[in-house]
């Protein structure tokens, strides 16, 4: 069976089951370990952030688990409990109409809610983290249940326990949201402010629902629509190096993009600006390509495998160490 991925690449699997419950996932699990014993099981959300390199050998389970359910609420505040696959997107959408904030930042963002919860999606000065309050989970092995509160989660800058030493053992099933009942714009990322001013509205007139469009309008004109041309968002992480590193590069590429981060005396670089700098905006490699309109995303052009893809990847690694000394991570998990 075809496995779903926005990069448009033909990956095959020995099943995909869907399930729609945490008692249709058990049921599942129950039959996996009785049909195929030892064969690996990987979960999957929309697949996109996957890069598969061949066929997965394996099961590949998907949530359908939907459902939006008010856990708590005060005047001030909510707490909604979202099924791990609900559209992140549509959720967002649906937040913003029932006056609970704080996701709008997040507009756009391909996925479903468990998988924002493993990769702690973020965009524009927003992590998904910032409104997590709780994680379920029910173990592939067996079948019991978890939850983990946000502080548990480990998370960082795309990153969580769930894709480090949880990774492959649990199915995100429902996600709790802690969402404001006030909205307060965040637009301290980069030029939102500017933006949110050229088109005529100030922090203080400005809607959540204008800000989600700006949000929209800015990531339609960057991102390629992976319905049109198959990607992943962002391949590489933003590297974080240490501020004497970033005083050395500076001095000899002094229009460096950096910013602070929370960690003292760590930095954050743009990987877009680097790919760009090394050349590859806009280039190809086969059927792989750096998108023209930001460095930091691969479109796989038509027909590429996932190898063609990784070919790309380490070519655009070798480069910018060569130039800037810095390794690039990739963002995307590789299958
Ligand atoms: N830049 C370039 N050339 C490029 C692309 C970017 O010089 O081709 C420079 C820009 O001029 C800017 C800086 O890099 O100074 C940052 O660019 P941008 O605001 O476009 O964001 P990004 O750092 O490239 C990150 C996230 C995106 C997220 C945006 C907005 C990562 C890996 N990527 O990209 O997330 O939408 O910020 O918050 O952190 C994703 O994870 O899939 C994703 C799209």
């Amino acid at each position: 069976m075809r496995i779903e991925n926005t990069f448009g690449i033909d990956a095959r699997c020995r099943e995909l089951i869907t399930y729609d419950s945490e008692q249709t996932l058990r049921e599942a699990l129950t039959r996996i370990r009785n049909q195929y014993p030892g064969l690996p099981v990987l979960h999957i959300g929309c697949g996109s952030n996957l890069l598969f390199l061949g066929d997965y050998p394996g099961i590949v389970l998907k949530s359908e688990i939907k459902g939006i359910a008010i856990k708590h609420e005060t005047a001030d505040e909510i707490l909604v409990e979202v099924g791990a696959g609900e559209i992140c997107d549509d959720f967002i959408a649906q937040a913003i109409r029932r006056g609970w904030y704080g996701m709008e930042n997040l507009s756009l963002i391909p996925g479903q809610i468990g998988a924002a919860a493993v990769q702690n999606i973020g965009a524009y000065g927003v992590e998904a983290c910032d409104v997590i309050e709780e994680v379920k989970g029910i173990s592939l092995t067996d079948s019991t249940e978890h939850s983990w509160k946000c502080a548990d989660c480990k998370y960082g800058y795309r990153q969580s326990i769930f894709k480090e030493e949880l990774w492959g053992k649990y199915a995100i099933t429902r996600v709790t949201f802690h969402l404001s009942k006030h909205f307060v714009p965040k637009l301290q990322y980069g030029g939102l402010i500017k933006t949110v001013e050229q088109t005529g509205l100030t922090e203080n007139s400005l809607t959540a629902m204008q800000l989600r469009q700006i949000i929209i309008d800015i990531r339609r004109a960057k991102l390629p629509d992976p319905a049109v041309q198959g990607n992943a968002g962002s391949f590489f992480k933003n590297p974080i190096v240490s501020q004497q590193n970033v005083e050395q590069l500076l001095s000899e590429h002094p229009t460096m993009p950096n910013f602070p981060t929370e960690e003292k005396g760590k930095v954050k670089l743009a990987a877009g600006w680097l790919i760009e700098q090394a050349g590859w905006k806009g280039k190809s490699l086969g059927p792989a390509a750096v998108h023209d309109r930001q460095a930091l995303v691969i479109v796989n052009k038509g027909g590429a495998t996932g190898k063609d893809i990784q070919r790309l990847c380490e070519a655009i690694r070798s480069d910018v160490a060569d130039k800037f000394g810095i390794e690039l991570e990739p963002e995307v998990n590789f299958i």
